[in-house]
């Protein structure tokens, strides 16, 4: 079973695999964008330490089985576009929450469409899942704009459910389940 928490996933334009601590001043630099972290629930990156601390965190969660952290990389150079992440995970009710964050470079070019989908059918295929879920700032019309496209439905939204440096924000909540109809993709 712990091969399942350590998988190589490919698609046709990328490869998703478990972070290497050689992968940390890349994904320092994704991280560390305030734009890319305008609606996460941390503030921007600044140091390396950062990135090695998410690295090693990321390894220990998929050694005990709670979370599965991939990061996204660009055949055929290899280049890290960022990472994503089933977390979250609740074996009993077959359920676990998605994110992912790509660098500013890399928007716009289906790459989400493409890992998400990898990512979900892995999660249903080989953890079992049975429901996939996303928590996000209904702000933020982009990622909104990815889950539809990855076939999740809005399924309610939390009023102020965060406080993060004293702005109160609301949680939109997304879900997808395994008998959701499946989506008619041109690159996964
Ligand atoms: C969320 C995030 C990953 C979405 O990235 P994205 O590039 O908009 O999403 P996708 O990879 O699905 O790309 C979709 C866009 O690529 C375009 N595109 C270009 N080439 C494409 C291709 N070959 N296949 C599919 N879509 C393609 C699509 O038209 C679409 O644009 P549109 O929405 O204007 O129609 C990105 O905005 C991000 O990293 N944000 C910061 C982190 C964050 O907030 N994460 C959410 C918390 S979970």
């Amino acid at each position: 079973m712990f091969e399942a928490f350590y998988p190589v996933i490919e698609t046709k334009r990328l490869v998703l695999r478990p972070l290497a601590i050689s992968d940390s001043e890349s994904l320092l630099s994704i991280f560390s964008d305030a734009e890319v972290m305008k609606y996460w629930n941390t503030p921007p990156w600044t140091s390396i330490q950062n990135a090695v601390d998410f690295i090693n965190d990321s390894k220990d969660s998929m050694l005990c089985q709670a979370s599965l952290t991939l990061g996204v990389y660009l055949k055929p150079t290899d280049e890290l576009a960022g990472k994503c992440m089933l977390f979250n995970y609740d074996k009993e009710s077959k359920r676990a929450e998605i994110g992912f964050g790509l660098s500013r470079a890399c928007w716009g070019k289906g790459y989400i469409g493409e890992a998400g989908e990898a990512l979900i059918q892995y999660g249903f295929n080989k953890l079992g899942l049975r429901r996939i879920e996303a928590e996000i700032d209904p702000d933020n019309l982009s990622s909104a704009n990815a889950l539809e496209k990855l076939g999740f439905s809005r399924e309610g939204v939390l009023r102020q459910r965060w406080e993060i440096n004293g702005v109160v924000s609301d949680s939109a909540l997304y879900g997808r389940l395994v008998t959701d109809e499946p989506l008619k993709l041109n690159n996964a």
